[in-house]
């Protein structure tokens, strides 16, 4: 795993883009994984910046989301249809038709899972995840104890979970108490994984995936088994590392070809 220390909230955003803008120029139709929440929010905002500054064509990029609520119709604006149309597609460009969702409001839940696992599957590998993590270690939807060989599947949310998410919606009783999200075995397929986080409140999550043990109780452990994940995190999210000087010192003496920040 590659851990990166950034001197900011904002420099977090500016090197993962880094690494995905690369990829995309390098490969236009490439098939990005995109997760919600606010940990992604600067990488879009850089890409859509280099858009339309700097000639970055994502036109033919493919996106699968990493989950969605349960029961949200997608026309509501709190739904990940929306948040990813809002927040990703619309700005960075994307063809709708390349733009992938699982189906919250599927009559049948477990064959939209399933049918969203085909999709992947067709499509892919997805070749860079984007992803944050929760508080609790989640990523994805993957709540603490889900399985490092599930498949896209209902969950139900940890009430943490649901009271983090509560910012967005006008009560904690309006917060759905399910979704559908990629599984851990589903976001392992990637062939790489970009994991950010910010600030004090991600601190404990943070070094419980880097350096904790190898645990379904925290499901972001399980980038443990990834051979390419890179995890880029401010000072307080990597405030409780360990080894927070080696991963600087590592970084610091980077070989050239393995920069990625431009
Ligand atoms: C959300 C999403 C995750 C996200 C996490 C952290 O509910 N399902 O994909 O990484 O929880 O959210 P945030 O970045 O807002 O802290």
């Amino acid at each position: 795993m590659q851990i990166v220390i950034a001197g900011s909230a904002a420099e977090v955003g500016r090197l993962a883009a880094a690494k995905i803008s690369n990829l995309v120029r390098e490969r236009p139709d490439a098939v990005l994984g995109v997760a919600t929440g606010s940990s992604p929010l600067a990488i879009y905002g850089e890409l859509a910046s280099q858009v339309r500054n700097k000639g970055l064509d994502c036109s033919a990029v493919q996106a699968f989301a990493l989950d969605e609520y349960v029961g949200l119709p997608a026309a509501h604006p709190e739904s990940y249809h929306s948040v990813i149309r809002r927040e990703v597609a619309d700005p960075l460009g994307l063809d709708p038709a390349n733009v992938h969702v699982p189906e919250g409001t599927a009559a049948d839940p477990a064959a939209a899972c399933e049918e969203y696992e085909r999709l992947i599957a067709e499509a892919g590998p997805v070749e860079l995840q984007i992803l944050g993590i929760g508080a609790n270690g989640h990523i994805g939807f993957n709540e603490p104890t889900s399985s490092f060989a599930s498949r896209t599947r209902i969950k139900t949310l940890a009430p943490q979970t649901r009271a983090d998410n509560a910012r967005f919606f006008d009560s904690l009783d309006d917060v759905p108490t399910h979704c559908l999200t990629q599984g851990l075995g589903t976001i392992l397929d990637a062939r790489r994984l970009v994991l950010v986080a910010q600030g004090e409140g991600k601190a404990n999550a943070v070094a419980a995936m880097v350096e904790g043990p190898l645990t379904s109780m925290c499901p972001g452990s399980a980038l443990q088994l990834h051979p390419d994940a890179t995890v880029i995190v401010d000072e307080p999210a990597a405030s409780l590392l360990q080894l927070s000087d080696y991963y600087r010192y590592t970084y610091d003496n980077l070989p050239d070809w393995q920069r990625f920040d431009g």
